[in-house]
């Protein structure tokens, strides 16, 4: 059986630099991407920018740059973003690379060819800043504004020849496919949004403009560029080498498994996305997640809105690993979460630093100084030891259908709880007094280290730095992490000896504690 795990981000605007939304994405998939290829799978994650149509047009006309150039320059610190982040993307794709248009334009006479696509004229509001189109009922009027319901973006009427792809044909065809695959949409609620929303009667979607230029040519009509959500969500495929279906990355990653977007663009990614698939006669993907958004007071973060924190500047001052934690631990999974600073300090102290990181410098201090530094061989578990031992053998199998459930919160919960318990676990045991009983003192301190062991295996794609540096202690590398030794309890006695570690969570002083 090939074990193979395609999962991708949205592809981003790079209208203005990234901001704490974009990275949260980035390194949500970025936990999913780790943990299925510790867990043996073959994994293709993507990540990428999404360069045409006029919102990056205009963009670059109020910076005064050529659109390549100033996309040339934003895109890239999306991409070295990615590497501040330490994402593990396998590939990182622009929409105008030669290789992204070609399968665009492809795909498109997929859809012509087969009469999905025909020629009329759109006249209806538009959402520049959404590259959405809205009808009447999506708009509201305040201050003498015509805005978009949802999003709060202007919209402006726009009147224009366009072809349009028949997405009212594909309404019954969606609706069954979302009946028979429960799990295509998720978290629930997004589900059933999408859902009423089909339901409500799906019209056919405007797909090319003709009064801009900044996009990919219509193949049959240069005069039309294509709507730039139908080149973007093509970003997924052509990333395969689409349409050559021989190739050994089509072959091997799509359908892809997951699709980790923001809620602000399931429509795209849960309606039109399987709906042009569907008329092309390629697979759909697996499963799109709509997760919720980071909010900044009661407002979603948003470039346009101008209210952004910026990843950077937290890294600069935090460090990288304590940001990823906080964001997987403090924003629970699919739903909105505010983020403060205030927080994030208490997660680094309570969490990172007294948790974690002084349980891993006690251990080992311990060890160091009463079993010679050396992982102690002369062990005998008792009922105490195998309790919480076993709790991470009988879950490692449940926490595995939690990931492909995408259930992040109890990931999180299960580490942080396992934290606590190993914590209590050495404390009650008290090895210093057991100094007299040398098997039993050696017991605890093996036990404590396999837990040790096994936790920071867990927290690897959460905190992928800290816990290569907290498994420095048994000197075990990236590669030798491995979800089927979780349930191995004597692992460590095959090693040998005990490292003294550096501090791996400096404590945040707080004025107000
Ligand atoms: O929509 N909270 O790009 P975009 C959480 N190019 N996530 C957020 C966020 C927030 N406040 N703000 C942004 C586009 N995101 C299109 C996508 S895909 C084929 C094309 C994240 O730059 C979240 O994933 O506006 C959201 O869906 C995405 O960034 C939107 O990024
Ligand atoms: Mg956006």
């Amino acid at each position: 059986m090939h074990k193979n795990f395609y999962i991708t981000t949205p592809i981003y605007y790079p209208s203005a630099k990234p901001h704490m939304g974009h990275a949260y994405s980035s390194i949500i998939a970025d936990f999913f991407a780790r943990f299925k290829r510790i867990d043996g799978f073959d994994v293709n994650f993507l990540t990428g920018t999404d360069e045409h149509g006029l919102k990056i047009q205009r963009a670059a006309e109020k910076k005064g740059l050529e659109t390549l150039k100033f996309c040339d320059e934003i895109s890239k610190t999306f991409r070295d973003l990615s590497k501040t982040l330490n994402l593990t993307n396998t590939d990182f794709i622009r929409t105008t690379e030669d290789r992204h248009k070609n399968s665009v334009q492809n795909l498109w006479k997929e859809l012509e060819k087969n009469d999905d696509i025909y020629l009329s004229k759109y006249s209806g509001w538009y959402s520049v800043s959404d590259e959405a189109f809205y009808t009447d009922d999506e708009i509201e009027e305040i201050d003498g504004k015509k805005l978009s319901k949802t999003s709060k973006s202007l919209v402006e009427w726009m009147d224009e020849e366009s072809y349009f792809f028949r997405l009212s044909k594909w309404e019954k065809p969606l609706l069954d496919y979302y009946e028979k695959n429960p799990e295509f949409i998720s978290p629930k609620a997004r589900r059933n949004e999408v859902i009423s929303f089909v339901k409500g009667g799906l019209k056919d979607l405007s797909v090319s403009r003709k009064s801009f230029s900044w996009g990919i040519p219509v193949p049959s009509n240069k005069e039309h560029v294509i709507y730039v959500w139908l080149d973007a969500l093509t970003n997924y495929i052509s990333a395969l080498n689409y349409p050559d279906v021989n190739n050994q990355l089509l072959k091997k990653y799509w359908p892809a498994n997951v699709h980790l977007i923001g809620k602000d663009i399931l429509r795209f990614h849960a309606v039109y996305w399987p709906a042009f698939l569907l008329a092309a006669k390629i697979p759909l993907p697996k499963k799109v997640y709509g997760h919720g958004w980071i909010l900044s007071g009661e407002e979603k973060m948003s470039k346009s809105k101008g209210n952004i924190l910026d990843p950077i500047e937290i890294i600069n001052q935090y460090g990288l690993d304590p940001l990823r934690y906080y964001l997987i631990k403090e924003v629970s999974f699919g739903n909105d979460g505010n983020i403060s600073q205030d927080r994030l300090e208490d997660c680094i102290n309570s969490d990172l630093a007294n948790n974690y990181g002084n349980l891993c410098q006690r251990v080992t201090a311990f060890a160091i100084k009463n079993c010679e530094g050396k992982i102690p061989k002369d062990i005998e578990f008792n009922e105490d030891d195998l309790v919480i031992l076993d709790k991470f053998k009988d879950n490692i199998n449940l926490i595995r259908k939690k990931i492909d459930e995408l259930d992040l919160n109890f990931y999180i919960e299960f580490i942080v709880n396992s934290l606590f318990e190993a914590n209590k676990y050495f404390n009650d045991q008290e090895p210093w007094k057991k100094k007299d009983s040398i098997k039993r003192l050696n017991t605890i301190v093996f036990t404590t280290l396999e837990i040790v062991r096994k936790i920071s295996f867990l927290l690897y794609p959460i905190i992928p730095q800290s816990s290569l540096n907290a498994l420095k202690i048994f000197s075990i590398n990236e590669n030798q992490i491995d979800y089927s030794t979780i349930e191995n309890h004597n692992y460590l006695s095959k090693l040998d000896t005990i490292n003294k570690i550096d501090i791996l969570f400096k404590k945040i002083e707080k004025l107000n504690d």
